[in-house]
């Protein structure tokens, strides 16, 4: 009698586990780009990991009642006096199929997603989660001693942002001694990228290289020129203009000039992370500044131009 094959029909290809391959794709990238896109990736990755769970599930289901599991119990005992070794029918075992085409690809599927997924993610979440265990406070630019910033003036000064990388890192910074406030040093520190384009912005008045004073520190070769810049900050390259506090004034800019941190260490000034501002009010010792996260020339803090690109791109 010819053996009975018993034809089911398997389930089709589920698109679950490429939507959920989309999320995790689109959360890595988030972690390089965005917290928003962190946060659509996730969902997208949930939505889809929970549909994949319950068609799996599900789908187990159906194979238990498709194919109920037999009890195999205590092979009974053949009875009866035992066959001559030439009768009967080919000495092969009736087997019936364990492991199926569709659960060897369900697997293979399985282990090879879980070895990409691996490979991208094990070195992204590495450098996403590493430096909060590490020190990775900025190390600070030592631009000389406070003396050298007379009260009340401008002066510019260029340093490596850092030494290491040599004179390609070399920046430009407004600063100007505000004197004491509360009995603590105030210092105003500009940074000269025009929050345009990112042109190198000029002081709107005299820069005295007559004046001009080398300061050495480490690795580090600091010159400071003062300047007096009575009509504040200009960009030659579109015609960007910011008042003496780094405000703007006129021009294509979108907001006020970046500002460095900056902290006292043995009576030297240190320069640290730049920050972004919106506008600031007042002046001097007494301003106040609407400082946010550094964003890149040409994008909006605040505003409803912020809401309309709230993505930035990396800088
Ligand atoms: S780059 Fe400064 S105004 Fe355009």
């Amino acid at each position: 009698m010819e053996p009975q094959h018993d034809h089911h029909h398997l389930p089709g290809p589920s698109l679950w586990p490429v939507g959920f391959a989309v999320g995790i794709a689109t959360l890595l990238v988030g972690l390089i780009v965005s917290w928003v896109v962190v946060g659509v990736g996730a969902a997208v990755a949930v939505v889809f990991g929970l549909l994949w769970v319950r068609e799996l599930a599900t789908g187990r289901e159906l194979v238990a009642e498709t194919h109920p599991v037999e009890d195999e119990g205590v092979p009974e005992k053949p009875t009866g006096p035992a066959l001559p070794a030439d009768a009967g029918g080919p000495a092969l075992p009736v087997t019936s199929e364990r492991f199926p085409r569709s659960k060897f690809l369900e697997g293979a599927t399985l282990g090879l997603g879980a070895v990409i997924g691996g490979v991208v993610t094990v070195p992204a979440v590495g450098f996403a989660i590493a430096p909060a265990f590490l020190d990775q406070g900025h190390p600070g630019i030592d631009v000389g001693p406070m003396s050298d910033f007379p009260e009340g003036q401008y002066v510019v000064a260029t340093f490596m942002e850092n030494p290491s990388q040599g004179e390609v890192s070399r920046r430009t910074a407004f600063i100007r001694n505000n004197g004491m406030l509360n009995g603590v040093p105030s210092f105003t520190v500009i940074s000269n990228r025009c929050a345009h384009l990112g042109c190198p912005v000029q002081p709107g008045g005299p820069i005295f290289d007559d004046k001009q004073k080398t300061v050495k520190s480490g690795e580090n070769q600091i010159t400071l020129i003062p300047t007096t810049p009575a009509g504040g900050f200009i960009c030659p390259c579109h015609g960007g203009a910011y008042d003496t506090e780094g405000n703007r004034t006129a021009g294509p800019p979108v907001r006020g000039l970046d500002r460095y941190d900056f902290r006292i260490e043995n009576g030297r000034l240190v320069l640290s992370e730049l920050y972004s501002v919106s506008h600031v009010v007042g002046s001097g010792a007494d301003a106040k500044i609407r400082r946010f996260d550094l964003h890149g020339p040409g994008q909006h803090v605040d505003g409803p131009e912020f809401w309309f690109y709230p993505v930035q791109a990396p800088h």
